[in-house]
């Protein structure tokens, strides 16, 4: 079955300490008790546990930031999907532009560990998107094209793969691609994902970068963007859910 839409998803990235982070679930929770679409948060891996805990019954699944291709050893700081799975995370975002610009991963690398959460059975939140400098250059959709053909894991159905398109100069900015942009873009992914995987047409595909309560009603309201994965506001419970109202989730 695929997701329900629409998906909007929370990253809180390195934010969130015990108090504050259950507090959030907890406002979050409250809200969602009966929530028609996928609602999901993402808190720093310190608190994945704790937030998987207090929703362990919710309708907001919990994910991690991010996880290690391997399932154990000596990689010191590390987390594997399967630990991730054990806390009680649902999913895992792989390939963040902080990870891939801010830490230098690769392609192959986002790739492993995609495929590690699948093996752990978590759903792979994939995220993609051009620099400021590609876009410029009118490289957008090259990187796209390259960035799916390396990092998209092998077995992924619909079921448990969403795919976020991300340009990198529109995270924590302000700033977006024009709606017609988003459109376009959108539209090239779905097409390059039904290319790519048997159900690629039913991927959940996210747009994420400065999403706002009051920018994100026109955004999920193009054809091909099922949802949004957001940063900075969605550490403010009335925020998020306004997002995902403005999706058109009750
Ligand atoms: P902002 O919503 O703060 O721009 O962050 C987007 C993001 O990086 C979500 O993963």
């Amino acid at each position: 079955m695929p997701l329900a839409r629409p998906v909007v998803l929370g990253n809180w990235k390195m934010n969130g300490l015990r108090a504050d982070g259950l507090a959030l679930a907890g406002r979050l929770d409250a809200r969602a008790a009966h929530a028609s679409g996928t609602l999901g948060i993402f808190p720093p891996a310190t608190l994945v546990a704790a937030v998987a805990q207090r929703l362990a019954r919710s309708r907001v699944l919990v994910g991690g930031q991010d996880c290690h291709p391997a399932e154990s050893g000596a990689f010191t700081g590390s987390i594997s999907a399967a630990m991730l799975a054990d806390a009680g995370a649902r999913a895992v975002i792989v390939g963040h532009s902080e990870r891939r610009h801010g830490l230098g991963e690769t392609d192959a690398e986002v790739k492993a560990k995609g495929e590690a959460a699948l093996a752990a059975g978590l759903m792979v939140v994939l995220c993609i998107g051009e620099t400021e400098a590609e876009y410029v250059a009118g490289e957008r959709h090259a990187v796209l094209v390259r960035q799916l053909d390396g990092s998209l894991p092998s077995g992924a159905t619909a079921e448990r793969l969403v795919v976020a398109y991300e340009p990198v100069w529109a995270i924590g900015t302000g700033r977006t691609p024009s709606l017609a942009e988003i459109a376009r873009t959108h539209a090239e992914l779905r097409g390059l994902l039904a290319g790519r995987l048997a159900d690629g047409a039913e991927v959940a595909l996210l747009y994420g970068g400065s999403v706002k309560p009051d920018n994100a009603a026109d955004i999920m309201a193009i054809e091909a963007v099922d949802g949004a994965l957001v940063g900075g506001a969605s550490l403010d419970a009335d925020s998020f859910w306004s997002i995902y109202a403005a999706g058109g989730g009750t």
